[in-house]
């Protein structure tokens, strides 16, 4: 594995990522977006990349822990500098998701789903997921770190997620090679953040509505339960209740039922 050696493939100026410099590629870490968060306070700038083949305090959202075989998952984290408010930092979540699925749509058979906010969802599994984390100064946003956590090559998952878990090898992906995809999704990213700076929610809202896992599902946020409805204007999550009022759901871990 040669993370340190991503060389990204000769692109147009306007295509060229501007993701991925500097890139810190350790075999073990902590987690990759500690070490990012970390950069950030020294003031490392944006694009800055850090991966690695396996984390021992890897972290998901919500306090979770983020479980990765080593060298079986792309994990890594970037630093990015946005033009953005900090009200804007939670719909960024569903922008990389789509960016992921730009990415990884034409390697798998089945259809790359969003469920809300952060999972990238493939016959009803999860296959990656995303945890963007600000670093503030004041109320000014300073810095966000997006980390992703991408199954790739795992066969067989730890008891207490394999139920709920894919990987690109059990999709049968066309490609595994980790250096490659993560080229991939670093264009595919670039891209998204580039147009989330510029067109916010509603740049999005047709392609999170189309790709949205939970449209028609019932589900469980928190202490609320419902029938998924598609994402509203700020792109948070549209809940119908049992009487059939319809509630927008602003955060939250979402549980399928
Ligand atoms: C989630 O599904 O709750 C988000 C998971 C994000 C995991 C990635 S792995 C790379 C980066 N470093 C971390 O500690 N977490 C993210």
């Amino acid at each position: 594995m040669a993370f340190d050696a991503v060389r990204f493939r000769a692109q147009s100026s306007e295509t060229k990522p501007k993701l991925g410099r500097p890139l810190m590629y350790q075999p073990v870490t902590g987690s990759t977006n500690d070490n990012a968060l970390l950069a950030a306070r020294s003031g490392a700038p944006h694009g800055s990349l850090f991966v690695a083949d396996e984390q021992t305090a890897g972290r998901g959202r919500r306090g979770n822990t983020w479980l990765a075989a080593p060298g079986e998952s792309l994990l890594f984290s970037i630093l990015l500098r946005p033009q953005l408010e900090l009200a804007q930092v939670s719909a960024l979540t569903l922008a990389i998701g789509l960016a992921l699925r730009d990415a990884i749509a034409p390697l798998v058979p089945g259809s790359v789903q969003i469920k809300w906010p952060n999972d990238l969802y493939v016959d009803g599994k999860k296959l990656a997921g995303v945890l963007v984390e600000s670093q503030l100064q004041g109320d000014r946003l300073q810095a966000v770190v997006v980390g992703i956590g991408l199954n790739v090559a795992t066969r067989q998952f730890p008891e207490e997620i394999a139920a709920r878990a894919t990987s690109l090898a059990l999709l049968g992906a066309a490609r595994l090679e980790r250096e490659a995809l993560l080229q991939e999704l670093l264009c595919a990213i670039a891209l998204r953040v580039e147009a989330y700076q510029s067109t916010g929610v509603a740049g999005i809202l047709d392609e999170l509505n189309a790709a949205d896992a939970l449209r028609g599902k019932r589900v469980r946020v928190d202490a609320q339960s419902g029938i998924g409805r598609g994402l509203d204007a700020q792109g948070r999550l549209l809940l119908e209740d049992e009487s059939g009022g319809v509630h927008s759901v602003l955060s939250g871990t979402v549980e399928l039922l």
